[in-house]
């Protein structure tokens, strides 16, 4: 077994382990690939300070992310088809979170369903929504969510046109996958893959398989997800969405000032400063390029998440000096379960933890709320003029 000390081990462990689909499916951005590449890269543009001769005892990395109590900054973002990258991903990414004390965020676009994971869990998780033309599936969604006790409904606004990404085509991504010659050669090499996959809980899409009128397998639904997306989305929809919920509601995929303004006057408890990891609008800004304009524009009236880009403690340190109450990694922990399961995701947090402590107290800070623009180094220019 190789040492872990980093995300990047897990990273070269999943990709050893996980059929090539499902890694290419995860380590991908939309076209060129420029605004994927730019989340983590501008990261590396802002510089901490070091701080010497500061009492760094008595440390806690404990906050809130809307009221509720976490063990960092750091939730798992949704991300579809977890329960592919490893049987059960679902189940076993939210088991960690659990453990770890952090929020676990269940995709629509999940293998396990929303019922799977209350079953396998003892605490709330937050559940993600995409808006589909079919309103009475989204409403039943909804539903179950809140049959689920779920906490929070973060409401996807980036994803209303699909953002293409090459390597998903030209693999014929599907779930589960297709018999082809090329995929039966590679997933030959994934024995592991394969053994749990023969005894995991569910192979198809969990919040939609049996809970949609036509769909009642895999080749049905690639065609239905494909044109269910809702290209009309607008504000009032959201509106509309959040009174049904009745709960509390995170906003993800703001990435431009004007857009965070419209959240604000939604009402969403936090939005969140994402492009999709880079998924979406390739050319976009990266999400931590976009926050200090996004915190400018909304101040203290919700709270700022951000995503897209963290791979380190240091960058969700950054993230939160720059003024994000919270933050999320989606392929970090990815790269975790395929490499090891659910040990693999707290592998994942724990790094991220520990590098996050440690650079902390290099900062001569002790506690999250002690964590300001202060502890940074950053460009002139970071944030850009545009004209
Ligand atoms: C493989 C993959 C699948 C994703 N699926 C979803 C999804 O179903 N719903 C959603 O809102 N975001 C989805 N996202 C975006 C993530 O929630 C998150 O915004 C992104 O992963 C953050 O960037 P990072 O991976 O660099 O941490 C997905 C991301 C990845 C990598």
């Amino acid at each position: 077994m190789p040492v872990i000390t980093n995300i990047d081990d897990l990273k070269a462990l999943y990709r050893r382990r996980t059929p090539k689909m499902f890694y290419d499916y995860c380590e991908s951005g939309s076209w060129t690939e420029q605004t994927f590449r730019e989340n983590s890269s501008d990261f590396d543009d802002i510089y901490l300070r070091q701080r010497v001769a500061v009492d760094m005892s008595n440390r806690s990395t404990a906050t809130q992310m809307i009221g509720q109590d976490v063990a960092m900054p750091v939730a798992l973002a949704p991300v579809g088809l977890t329960g592919m990258q490893h049987a059960d991903g679902e189940i076993k990414a939210a088991r960690a979170a659990e453990a770890f004390g952090v929020p676990f965020t269940l995709s629509t676009m999940s293998i396990n369903s929303i019922e799977d994971v209350a079953a396998a869990t003892t605490k709330p998780f937050w559940f993600q929504l995409y808006t589909m033309k079919d309103q009475g599936f989204v409403s039943s969604l909804i539903q179950r969510a809140k049959d689920a006790n779920c906490s929070a409904l973060v409401i996807t606004l980036d994803l209303q046109v699909l953002g293409q990404r090459h390597k998903d085509i030209k693999n014929g991504l599907s779930a589960p996958p297709k018999p082809t010659l090329a995929n039966m050669i590679n997933l030959a090499t994934k024995w592991r893959w394969g053994m749990g996959m023969m005894k995991a809980s569910r192979r198809e899409f969990g919040n939609i398989v049996g809970h949609v009128e036509g769909v009642s397998d895999a080749a049905d639904l690639g065609a239905w997800t494909a044109e269910q997306f809702d290209p009309t989305l607008d504000w009032n929809k959201v509106a509309k969405i959040k009174e049904e919920w009745g709960g509390k509601v995170i906003l993800k995929g703001i990435i431009d000032p004007e857009d965070a303004k419209m959240a604000l006057e939604v009402g969403a408890d936090a939005i969140v400063v994402s492009n999709h990891g880079g998924r979406q609008l390739d050319g976009a800004l990266s999400s931590i390029r976009a926050l200090p304009g996004i915190m400018d524009a909304v101040g203290d009236a919700t709270e700022v998440h951000l995503d897209s880009g963290i791979r380190s403690g240091q960058d969700v340190l950054k993230a939160v000096a720059m003024g994000a109450k919270g933050t999320y990694i989606g392929r970090a922990f990815v790269y975790g379960l395929g490499a090891m399961g659910q040990e693999g995701v707290t592998r994942a947090l724990d790094v991220i933890h520990r590098e996050m402590d440690v650079s902390m107290a290099l900062c001569g800070r002790r506690r999250i709320d002690e964590v300001d623009r202060d502890i940074l180094l950053v460009p002139e220019g970071f944030e850009g003029r545009w004209q």
